[in-house]
């Protein structure tokens, strides 16, 4: 593998038939990434590259002509700050004009031509109190190290909580062609708003993005989210919506939630705010629990006069994720998991409660998409076989292929549908639960392989027809096995009921689920071998793992593979998602223990004794250290083998290339050394 490509979304509104995206490659020869910009013609699928250097973070269309955009550039006066530069396409050098710069790390560029042909843009960058952005290299040092709380949720994901917080900012760029002058001072938007409890951030750290804020097409008003501020953080997940005027005159008023014209069960978080055309209204998304961060999102749209909430196609079983209108502001495209791939779904704007939309995309995962005049919507898409789809969708269901990656990169040549199947059986309730089945490469029924038994984390999530380089389910399969992976209690994209019976019941249903899964896969697929067989997994599929190796299901394979999961569920109170463990386990540690102490897997250590491979990464601060360490430990001392892996600069997620690279070929090397395609483990392991 010389060079991994990944491309992430779609990074430039269309216009005129052209548009923009990035694909990023990493050289493993080189031992760096670099980052190309293409357009490519929708008509004719012709991708042809931007002369751009490798500077150009983020394009948006917006200017006098079809072809004008405006981007921001890392080349900045001041260290880490950005400029803006203004552009036209249509001219074939793309010669940029600089028209500001701004001393900080700005991201996340939304922009738009105001009839008095300014351009109105948002950025958001980390922020002090004060409101001021904030530029760590230019920051005064101080002498300690030393962070200091009062209330808990002290850090979250792979950051420690400092004294600044994320905000939107807004600036008006006035001029016209290529010269724009940025008019005064930039906005902090979020400045003025009261927060009994917790201060306005936004985006919603870690993986909010401009998807948490919108732009009105006429360029007069600003919606964002925030976490909501009379609520703890390590306790609740409700957010809410502000609205506020793009010039920062007013302090920003609260669109829903408590005391707001919202539909009185709308209490939880809330998210992917988006204008309508003629900036009249917002559609977006919001969850009943104010607890539960896997609750079901609801649609709504608001009339921004007015304020008035209404509910869209309330009874729909299924969440809402990105949400855009059509061109005409009568219909509302939504991406919604459905069956283990993230789908297009269409809905008039005014659905009633008992509108069942049904998908307009095919088994491929919708990654990004935009509507075109016309109603079609240009779609990117990934899936087991291809990092990058991008075609046209129509709301009667076809698709025109635009690009595969699978048919393009020489990188994933062979690559292809037949490489997954999707099978059902019964779960433990009687109901009809899902699996998907990956293939080797030259895969042939008539032959027997190797079984990889895949659980996924969550667990409230699924293991689904996605590209990843974290878990490539395919490079899995291609070391000479079958994956197959269940969709057991606790999964997504199979409607509401299936996801909210995993409270209580980490370690029944769902085992028991996973049991049928494995019983039904080893007696009805005859090409696999389930006297040689692996299981893995990560997150709450590491804690399966944990729970397998201490029941009867953990003897029935070869090997283990956990990676950052739970090894004893009373250290649950070192995460900071309270919230979470709180809803799983229905209660504190103190109030239910006996959940915990039911589902705890250190419980059942007399009983491990499959080989376990144990990866837990230092900067994992949702599910520390301690657990994979914990694990490991009762392991070595039962004599069980196994071997632990650890990254310092890693968190939940193995992101850097290289590290993906090596945690990628150790696992395999334990796998295939276990099922005997090889005969001695390497020597990588540091001695003692
Ligand atoms: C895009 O492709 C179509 C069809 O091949 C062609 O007619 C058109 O000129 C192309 N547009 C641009 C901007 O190159
Ligand atoms: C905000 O605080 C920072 C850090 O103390 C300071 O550098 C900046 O000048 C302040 N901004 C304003 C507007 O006072
Ligand atoms: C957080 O939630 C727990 C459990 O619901 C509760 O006992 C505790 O009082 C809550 N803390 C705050 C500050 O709301
Ligand atoms: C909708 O999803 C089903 C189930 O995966 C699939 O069979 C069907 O082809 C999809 N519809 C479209 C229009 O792609
Ligand atoms: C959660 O706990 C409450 C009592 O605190 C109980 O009534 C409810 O049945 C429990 N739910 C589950 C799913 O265990
Ligand atoms: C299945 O695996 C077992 C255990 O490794 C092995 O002895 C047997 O030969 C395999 N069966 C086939 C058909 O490969």
């Amino acid at each position: 593998m010389a060079v991994l490509r990944s491309v992430l979304a779609i990074a430039a509104v269309l216009a005129s038939g052209v548009w923009c995206m990035t694909p990023h490659a990493y050289s493993f020869d080189d031992h760096e990434s670099t980052t190309t910009w293409h357009l490519m013609n929708i008509s004719s699928g012709d991708i042809t590259k931007v002369p751009f250097g490798d500077d150009i973070s983020e394009v948006v269309w917006v200017g006098e002509t079809d072809t004008s955009i405006l981007y921001t550039s890392t080349k900045s006066p001041v260290s880490s700050g950005i400029s803006l530069w203004t552009a036209d396409l249509a001219d074939p050098k793309v010669k940029g004009t600089r028209v500001a710069n701004l001393p900080a790390p700005y991201s996340g560029l939304k922009a738009v031509r105001t009839s008095e042909g300014d351009i109105n843009f948002l950025l958001n960058c980390l922020a002090y109190e004060n409101g001021t952005a904030y530029n760590e290299d230019l920051a005064e040092v101080s002498y300690t190290t030393g962070r200091l709380y009062d209330s808990n949720y002290v850090r979250h994901w792979d950051t420690y909580l400092t004294q600044q917080r994320y905000a939107v900012f807004s600036g008006t760029l006035t001029g016209s062609g290529s010269s724009y002058d940025l008019d005064g001072e930039m906005n902090n938007l979020l400045k003025g708003i009261e927060a009994p409890v917790t201060r306005p951030e936004c985006p919603v750290q870690p993986f909010g993005g401009s998807g948490d804020y919108d732009l009105s097409p006429d360029g007069s008003t600003v919606v964002f989210l925030t976490k909501a501020p009379e609520l703890p953080k390590a306790n609740y997940t409700a957010s809410y919506l502000y609205l506020v005027p793009h010039d920062g005159s007013s302090v920003a008023e609260q669109l829903n939630g408590p005391g707001t014209k919202a539909p009185a069960n709308a209490k939880g978080a809330s998210g992917a705010p988006v204008f309508s055309l003629d900036s009249k209204s917002i559609a977006y998304y919001q969850q009943d629990g104010v607890s539960y961060e896997s609750d079901r999102s609801k649609m709504y749209v608001a009339d921004v006069a007015s304020g008035k909430i209404s509910p869209v196609a309330e009874n729909w079983d299924a969440s809402a994720a990105v949400i855009k209108w059509s061109n005409n502001c009568n219909d509302l495209y939504v991406t919604s998991d459905y069956l283990a791939s993230t789908r297009l779904f269409i809905i008039p704007a005014d659905a009633g409660a008992n509108f069942k939309p049904t998908n307009m995309t095919d088994i491929t995962s919708v990654s990004d998409y935009y509507i075109l005049p016309g109603g079609n919507a240009l779609v990117t898409a990934n899936a087991v076989w291809s990092s990058f789809n991008v075609y046209i969708a129509s709301p009667n269901g076809e698709a025109s292929y635009l690009h595969q990656a699978n048919e393009e990169d020489p990188e994933l040549e062979g690559l292809g549908p037949d490489d997954v199947d999707f099978i059902w059986y019964e779960g433990t309730l009687g109901d009809q639960q899902q699996a998907i089945v990956v293939y080797p490469t030259d895969f042939d029924p008539s032959q027997v392989y190797d079984f990889i038994f895949y659980v996924h984390g969550g667990p409230q999530g699924y293991t689904g027809n996605v590209w990843s380089s974290r878990w490539n389910l395919k490079t899995w399969a291609d070391q000479g096995y079958v994956l197959v992976g269940p969709n057991p209690t606790g999964s997504t994209s199979y409607g509401q009921s299936l996801t909210d019976r995993i409270r209580g019941k980490w370690g029944s249903w769902p085992y028991e689920d996973l049991l049928k899964a494995y019983n039904h896969a080893c007696n009805n697929l005859p090409y696999i071998n389930c006297s040689n067989a692996v299981a893995a997994g990560a997150s709450y599929g590491g804690y399966m793992m944990n729970w397998i190796q201490g029941h009867p299901l953990g003897r029935n394979f070869k090997a283990l593979v956990s990676h950052d999961g739970v090894t004893t569920t009373f250290s649950d109170y070192g995460t900071e998602e309270l919230w979470f463990i709180q809803h799983d386990f229905n209660g504190t540690i103190w109030d239910n223990r006996e959940t915990y102490r039911l589902w705890d897997p250190l419980r059942f250590a007399k009983n491990f004794a499959t080989p376990q491979f144990v990866v837990h990464n230092d900067l994992d601060y949702r599910l520390p250290v301690g657990e994979g360490i914990a694990m490991f430990n009762a392991l070595q001392e039962l004599g069980v083998p196994s071997r632990f892996l650890n990254f310092p600069d890693e968190g939940h997620w193995v992101l850097n290339q290289e590290n993906s690279l090596f945690w990628h070929q150790e696992i395999y090397n334990w796998i295939n050394y276990w099922t005997g395609k090889i005969g001695s483990l390497d020597d990588n392991a540091i001695t003692q």
